[in-house]
């Protein structure tokens, strides 16, 4: 008898869809998980979205105020997928109520409202996971499995970088995204998280940083209509001021002793999502790149002239690779990583285990970014404080 598990989900934008979208596939991929979703009610302002939740999604009802949402009685588990600004109302509502809270990245959009959100639900004693998605890519978890292994020897070096194209347009209207009291800061909290968060899982804790940041687009045109999320606007449209930074950079040291180069920027033009690692060691070298997720480069230290990178194709092999296609490099995508982290929250819910990443981990992503933070005022190296006090 599979456990049935309510689901709020609030916000159907991007986000919102694909895990509605993974809660409905979550039967047929993983028959044997010890639960059952049950899309109960999708909170979203937009009329058009809430439509789509019943009718395109199935969920049961849905509803303007997300508050209705998170106190319901038949809603177990709350997935938080608005914009940064609501991330700690919802959360603090939800936690307040008993639900299990999944938020998505960075929760809140500044380091003292991910931390206000942890505190919500540790105090309340809720379930929690952080939405950093590609921790759960296999190839990912694979290449944390040979670093732990030793295969590539003592962690020498990390270079991390997600340079996204999604800002590069100077018409992209000036949304949530841009402005500070609603994004948070900028692709430090939208993008360079992914990075950190990457940089932790598989090398380890890092201890000081030092960067810079810049905004290379200062003004956008003003969104218009409701549903202008990821819309263009006209030169002629009146603009307003990018409020946060579209590039930085950070260099830091792990706890390890390893030293580690980081680059984020929404704005370049060239990489469309470059989201990309390299892990150097004294006896190998591993890289893997988003743009190409189904492929991991491995260079093994070797006596051999013919020595070089080779590729290792994604593939049944590697974990939860096989639940959405067998044998070896038939290639997987983005959204099965959002269905693989909602199976394993869902069946640590059910099955009472231990889950990470969890709000606790997220609070790890921003004491680095504080860190960073307190750089650009100091313009020299700061340590990483661990926000949560522990
Ligand atoms: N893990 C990832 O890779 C990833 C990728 C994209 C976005 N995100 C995160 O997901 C979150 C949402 O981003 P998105 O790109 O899906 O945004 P989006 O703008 O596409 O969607 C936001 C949705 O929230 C709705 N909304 C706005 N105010 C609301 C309210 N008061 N009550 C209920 N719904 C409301 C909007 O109508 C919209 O449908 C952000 O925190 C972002 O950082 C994560």
């Amino acid at each position: 008898m599979k456990k049935p598990l309510g689901v709020a989900v609030l916000g159907l934008g991007w986000m919102g869809q694909v895990h509605s979208r993974a809660m409905l596939r979550m039967p047929s991929l993983f028959p044997e998980r010890s639960f059952d979703p049950v899309l109960v009610v999708c909170a979203d302002t937009e009329q058009e979205r809430r439509d789509r939740a019943v009718n395109d999604f199935g969920f049961q009802r849905a509803v303007s105020d997300w508050r209705e949402a998170v106190e319901a009685d038949d809603v177990d588990i709350v997935w938080v997928t608005a914009p940064n600004m609501l991330h700690v109302p919802m959360i603090e509502a939800a936690a307040a109520a008993g639900k299990a809270v999944f938020s998505e990245k960075p929760i809140g959009g500044k380091p003292e409202q991910t931390l206000t959100a942890f505190k919500a639900a540790e105090k309340a004693g809720v379930r929690t996971a952080v939405g950093y998605n590609y921790l759960w890519a296999p190839l990912v978890l694979h290449a944390r499995e040979l670093i732990a292994s030793g295969a590539l020897g003592e962690i020498t070096h990390y270079r991390g970088r997600f340079l996204s194209m999604y800002g590069s347009d100077e018409m992209g209207l000036l949304t949530w995204r841009f402005i500070l009291d609603q994004g948070g800061y900028g692709a430090t909290s939208d993008i360079l998280s992914h990075s950190i968060s990457l940089a932790q899982f598989l090398v380890g804790e890092i201890t000081e940083v030092v960067g810079m940041r810049n905004t290379t687009i200062p003004q956008r045109p003003l969104p218009t209509g409701a549903a202008s999320h990821y819309g263009r606007g006209k030169p002629e449209d009146p603009k307003g001021d990018v409020e946060n930074e579209d590039f930085a950079s950070m260099l830091c040291s792990f706890k390890s002793g390893a030293t580690g180069t980081f680059e984020s920027s929404r704005t370049m033009v060239g990489p469309e999502s470059q989201n990309a690692f390299e892990v150097y060691g004294t006896k190998g070298a591993l890289s893997w790149n988003l743009e190409k997720m189904n492929e991991l480069q491995y260079y093994r230290l070797t006596e051999d002239p013919n020595s070089g990178y080779t590729t290792i194709y994604g593939g049944d092999r590697f974990p939860f690779h096989g639940a959405f296609a067998p044998g070896q490099a038939n290639p997987i995508g983005l959204e099965d990583l959002m269905a693989i982290e909602d199976y394993s929250f869902l069946e640590a819910i059910a099955s009472d285990s231990p889950f990470s990443p969890s709000f606790r981990e997220a609070v790890d992503v921003v004491s680095v970014q504080q860190a960073l933070i307190n750089s650009w005022e100091s313009r020299a190296w700061e340590p990483v404080v661990d926000l949560a006090g522990k």
